[in-house]
């Protein structure tokens, strides 16, 4: 069932021009609309506190996730699907395919992975509630193919390299998200290696920008994008 939450974000999406997806402040302004997460709050810059706990509950950073998705947008017309491992709220997520959606005519297949029991604002989406570590999920994963795989569950060096190696081999586009977190640096470090052994096949992009008004280096977003992209 569609809640009010899931109407106005689409129905917002669906007033933007298409010239305008590919504007950072055309997203900036969109983002405080959609509202954004209020958890770890010494994370939190000032530039968000109007629209924190609020909306969306997005988990990310404004000067992140603004440029990420006007680049996002270029490639809308090649993405036809689309995992989340790690949705929360479900803020990138809607956020994510809502997008994509009103972009891509073509898009048709979306898929939000967590360990929580699937929020209301999640009911229209095929969600999964499982353990992204687990057999159960290593099985399902290994038969899909996702134009665009978003890794933001389990945080340790361990986890994030298995999420990443679950879904590598069929995907065009995997984004890593925390990459330049205080709070988990092994996926940091797994980014690193990740850029040394792919680099033959993939381009990358870094969306890392911090706040002054923020004291430590948080989140931040890594982008691994197929050179030659599989049907
Ligand atoms: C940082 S939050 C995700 C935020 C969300 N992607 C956003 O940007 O709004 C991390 C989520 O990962 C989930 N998670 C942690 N370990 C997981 C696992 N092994 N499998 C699936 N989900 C996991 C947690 O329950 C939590 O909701």
């Amino acid at each position: 069932m569609e809640t009010s939450v899931n109407q106005q974000v689409r129905e917002r999406l669906r007033a933007v021009g298409l010239s305008e997806f590919g504007s950072v402040d055309t997203w900036l302004e969109l983002l405080h609309e959609f509202g954004f997460n209020d958890e770890q709050r010494h994370e939190l810059p000032q530039e968000v506190w109007t629209a924190r706990g609020m909306g969306l509950r997005i988990w990310q950073y404004p000067n992140q996730f603004a440029p990420y998705m006007a680049w996002l947008c270029s490639q809308a017309s090649s993405i036809g699907s689309y995992l989340e491992i790690g949705t929360r709220h479900g803020g990138t997520f809607i956020t994510h395919v809502e997008t994509l959606r009103r972009l891509n005519p073509g898009f048709d297949r979306a898929v939000a992975v967590d360990l929580m029991e699937q929020p209301a604002v999640l009911a229209p989406y095929e969600y999964r509630q499982q353990d992204s570590q687990s057999a159960g999920f290593l099985d399902w994963v290994g038969g899909q193919t996702f134009d665009l795989v978003f890794i933001d569950g389990d945080h340790s060096y361990a986890a994030v390299r298995r999420d990443a190696e679950s879904t590598f081999a069929r995907c065009n586009i995997q984004v890593l998200h925390d990459i330049t977190s205080d709070i988990c640096p092994g996926v940091g470090t797994y980014w690193r290696e990740y850029k040394q052994q792919n680099g033959v096949t993939h381009d990358f992009q870094e969306f890392t920008d911090q706040y002054e008004s923020v004291n430590g280096s948080f989140l931040g977003i890594g982008v691994a994008r197929r050179r030659d992209w599989i049907e």
